[in-house]
């Protein structure tokens, strides 16, 4: 009997550039698309806040809608894609969708971070389905790669680049020597920038999707509160010059180890110092790496576009068609892998606090340049049992100097106690600010 294909109707919350680049994206790759799940797609109702916007993408006038119930209480919309972002309206509609059983797909990492463990709960409860791969890393199916394909594995560090904005202002500043603040201008004039700076600047976006990661891979929600957040405002050209120097790159890197010793988790959001060697310290501009290293699979890496119109609606779309997956339809050539929420629910691991980092550090003093100086700063650190691995002096004008030091292995609480003490002492410009430095070497092993 010959069957023709199923209609699959698709409801879209917010028409911006994500919203728009999904449109955009199916219509370009309509018949291939079609074809492999053997469905029809339409995008029946999109809702606005503004009908009369002008949008680079054109489409019917009739499908657009700025009644959310148009959406909402459709029966023939089984797919439900939120695309506004914020936490408040988002939330509204996704909890609406999911306790209607629908399938809702979102970029919204914020809202997931805020409110996932509720909105997960409430998909079960409901037989719904929430999906999230365009809020990670962009264009990188790393969710998907992390719930199917290393679906074996325990894993024991997951690290990378996650904000593009960032990565694109340290990678200028390293090539070009310019000021964090001259690069920012730049980024900012290429639409690189949230609206909300600190998003990027602060480190909040890449912390959201370091805790997506966590929970994906371990089951287990953590705070942003609760975990070390810093973003890239305290870099300087001295920093990522004398890193360069002793054989590091300066990256804001999210960071999830397990140490099995003790079943803790440490999950971080800071810059660091890695060493140019890895591969990861090679991802630049706007790009996006992921390293993920589990025990059966052992290291493997990711890098693409993190961010942007292409990028993360190819993940929107993604889901979209793991939703038609799960919308049940026998002419598919595709076979998707059940879309568990996640396959390790581990309560009972405890996270470490910031304190309780073990790790060596760069530490930059802005000193007077006097004698003595360095004498009295390493006082302080040997009080703290704190050992320097590397010492560098740079005469600047007006009689001021900096001495950067690394160290070896020391505890956060120390180096924060030693840097304070530090900042008491006369001959001390400024406070003193370190960096860690990560080597993924030393969390292998
Ligand atoms: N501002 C973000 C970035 C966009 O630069 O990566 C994606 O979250």
């Amino acid at each position: 009997m010959d069957e023709s294909p199923k209609l699959i109707n698709i409801g879209l919350f917010g028409f911006g550039v994500v919203g728009q680049g999904v449109w955009k994206n199916i219509e370009k790759n309509r018949t291939t698309l079609e074809g492999r799940l053997g469905v029809r797609i339409s995008i029946s109702r999109i809702v606005v806040r503004d009908l009369t916007q002008k949008r680079s993408v054109v489409v019917p006038n009739d499908i657009l809608t700025t009644d959310p119930d148009l959406i909402l209480n459709d029966p023939e919309i089984d797919i439900v894609c939120e695309l506004i972002g914020g936490t408040d309206l988002a939330l509204k509609v996704t909890e609406s969708a999911l306790k209607k059983g629908k399938i809702v797909v979102t970029a919204n990492k914020a809202l997931i971070c805020e409110h996932g463990e509720y909105l997960f709960d409430l998909a079960k409860s409901n037989g719904a389905q929430y999906f999230y791969e365009a809020s990670v890393a962009g264009g990188i199916p790393i969710i998907k790669t992390i719930r199917e394909s290393l679906v074996g594995n325990h894993f024991s560090l997951i690290f990378g680049i996650l904000n593009g904005t960032s990565n694109y202002i340290l990678t200028r500043m390293e090539r070009e020597g310019s000021s964090f603040d001259s690069i920012l201008v730049d980024a900012r004039k290429l639409g690189y920038v949230e609206a909300d700076e600190a998003l990027d600047i602060d480190g909040i976006d890449a912390a959201h999707k370091v805790i997506i990661l966590t929970y994906l891979a371990y089951g287990f929600w953590v705070k942003l509160k609760d975990i070390t957040c810093e973003g890239i405002r305290l870099i300087s050209q001295y920093d990522i010059e004398m890193a360069c120097q002793l054989g590091y790159r300066i990256k804001l890197l999210g960071i999830i180890s397990k140490d099995l010793s003790d079943e803790s988790l440490t999950v971080r959001l800071h810059p660091a110092l890695i060493p140019s060697t890895e591969l990861i310290a090679d991802v630049n501009e706007v790009y996006n790496g992921i390293s993920v290293t589990g025990d059966v699979v052992g290291t493997t890496l990711f890098v693409g576009r993190g961010a942007g119109q292409d990028a993360t609606s190819s993940s929107v779309i993604s889901d979209i068609s793991d939703a038609v997956s799960l919308l049940g339809n026998s002419n598919s050539t595709i076979q998707h892998a059940s879309p568990i929420s996640y396959f390790e629910n581990q309560k009972g691991l405890k996270l470490r606090t910031q304190g309780e980092l073990e790790s060596r550090y760069y530490v930059r003093f802005d000193v007077r340049d006097e004698e003595g100086v360095l004498a009295e700063i390493s006082n302080v650190f040997a009080g703290h049992h704190i050992s320097f691995s590397t010492v560098n002096q740079k005469e600047l004008e007006d009689n001021l100097a900096l001495i950067m030091v690394t160290t070896h292995l020391i505890n956060e609480a120390s180096i924060i106690k030693a840097c304070n003490e530090v900042e008491g002492l006369n001959v001390i410009n400024k406070k003193p600010s370190f960096i860690r430095i990560f080597n993924p070497f030393e969390f292998l092993s």
